[in-house]
């Protein structure tokens, strides 16, 4: 048996392949077009190994979807592939649509197309997992209730628009088409591998680097933060349960604010590789202009996930925290190969 997985190459899919491979025997086939954001040097490890095909190449080449069915046979597509980050959605917004929305909409094409022509067997036992985020339901008020599977879908930035259309998409392919889908619902997440754009990596990266940790507005922002294998263990679990037409939350129970996240990595930094001046990091902490329309809390009622499926974070954030700061020290390569060019450029652009 054989799964395809989209954007496997990217932070949460790349941790999702290596997890699956060590936990499964199953093939699989990752499909992935190496944007800025994808890096197949995530997935050194699996080099020479049978179990895993890497296929360079767009989710909205239909044809090559196409192809890539009917030779590898899946009997299941977990769709990852995305442009992922709310800063470059708001200077470029198009991309999104291109490849959330476009791409989406090819590749449940493409999807719907063989698990049609499947024997009856396969055809009921298909499944179709499109990750989304939490980001879709908009911001909450300090005193609101988390959000659950029922909230209206409010999406603020173009980023959050464009994953709310293919989640639209995704929900009418299995009403319309019949298509097996099911949607997960993340919220912010951490860990190894996650490109240096987003805050948690960009603070340490910067604050190793001796540069201004860009705080936006007044930091008092609040998300909800899940480390990354707790979300590929989620993401497994749903897929097992093939609840078909049901959408899952995903979330950590670790609201913090922003300022609270930046302090923590520069209290672990301090520890695991003092400054040479003696000075803690926190003094290289900067406030910047805020985001246009930025979001001010997001949190995840992942209640229905724990009480029907048995999933809970094995990670607290302390935890996670701690693993993820000792993974970026000890892998200080990996981030000097992704924060060349492009990168540079791209922090010219957006924090000057
Ligand atoms: P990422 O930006 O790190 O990786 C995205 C991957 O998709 C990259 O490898 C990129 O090369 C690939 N890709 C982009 N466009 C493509 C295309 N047209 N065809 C094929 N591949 C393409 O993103 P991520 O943070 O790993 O997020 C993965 C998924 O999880 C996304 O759908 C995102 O919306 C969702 N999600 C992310 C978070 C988070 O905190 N990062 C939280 C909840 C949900
Ligand atoms: P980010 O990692 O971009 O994820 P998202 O926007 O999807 O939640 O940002 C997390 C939070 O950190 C968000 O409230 C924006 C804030 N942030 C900063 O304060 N400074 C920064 O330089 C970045 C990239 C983000």
């Amino acid at each position: 048996m054989t799964i395809l997985v989209t954007g496997g190459a990217g932070f949460i899919g790349s941790n999702f392949v290596i997890d699956w491979l060590a936990g499964h025997d199953e093939a699989l086939v990752n499909l992935d077009a190496l944007t800025y954001a994808g890096n197949l040097a995530n997935l050194d490890g699996l080099r020479g190994d049978p179990r895993h095909r890497f296929v360079h190449g767009d989710i909205r080449d239909r044809a090559l979807v196409e192809r890539l069915l009917g030779e590898h046979r899946p009997r299941a597509v977990l769709h990852f592939a995305a442009e992922s980050h709310v800063d470059r959605s708001i200077h470029g917004p198009e991309a999104f649509f291109d490849t959330n929305v476009t791409g989406t909409l090819r590749l449940l094409e493409a999807v719907t197309g063989y698990w049609r022509a499947l024997e009856e067997a396969e055809r009921n036992a298909f499944c179709f997992l499109h990750v989304s985020t939490d980001e879709v339901f908009g911001t909450l008020g300090p005193e609101d209730a988390a959000f659950t599977e029922t909230n209206r879908y409010l999406p603020n930035s173009p980023y959050a628009a464009s994953k709310a259309a293919s989640d639209h998409l995704a929900r009418a392919w299995h009403h319309t088409y019949g298509l097996p889908v099911v949607t997960t619902n993340c919220s912010n997440n951490y860990g190894p591998y996650q490109f240096p754009e987003k805050l948690i990596p960009l603070c340490i990266h910067r604050a190793l680097a001796g540069e201004p940790l860009p705080v936006y507005g007044d930091g008092l922002q609040v998300r909800d933060w899940l480390y990354v294998s707790d979300h590929c263990a989620a993401i497994r679990t749903v897929l097992a349960a093939a609840r078909i037409g049901e959408t899952w939350n995903i979330g950590g129970h670790n609201e913090l604010t922003n300022l609270e996240v930046v302090h923590t990595l520069c209290a672990l930094l301090d520890e695991l590789r003092p400054r040479a001046d003696g000075l803690p990091y926190a003094c290289q902490i900067t406030h910047v202009r805020d985001r246009p329309g930025h979001d001010r809390r997001y949190a995840i009622d992942a209640s229905k996930l724990a009480r029907e499926l048995g999933w809970s974070p094995a990670e607290t954030f302390a935890s996670g925290i701690r693993r993820t700061v000792a993974w970026y020290l000890a892998h200080e390569v990996w981030v000097r190969d992704v924060t060349s060019g492009a990168y540079r450029e791209w922090l010219g652009r957006h924090y000057a």
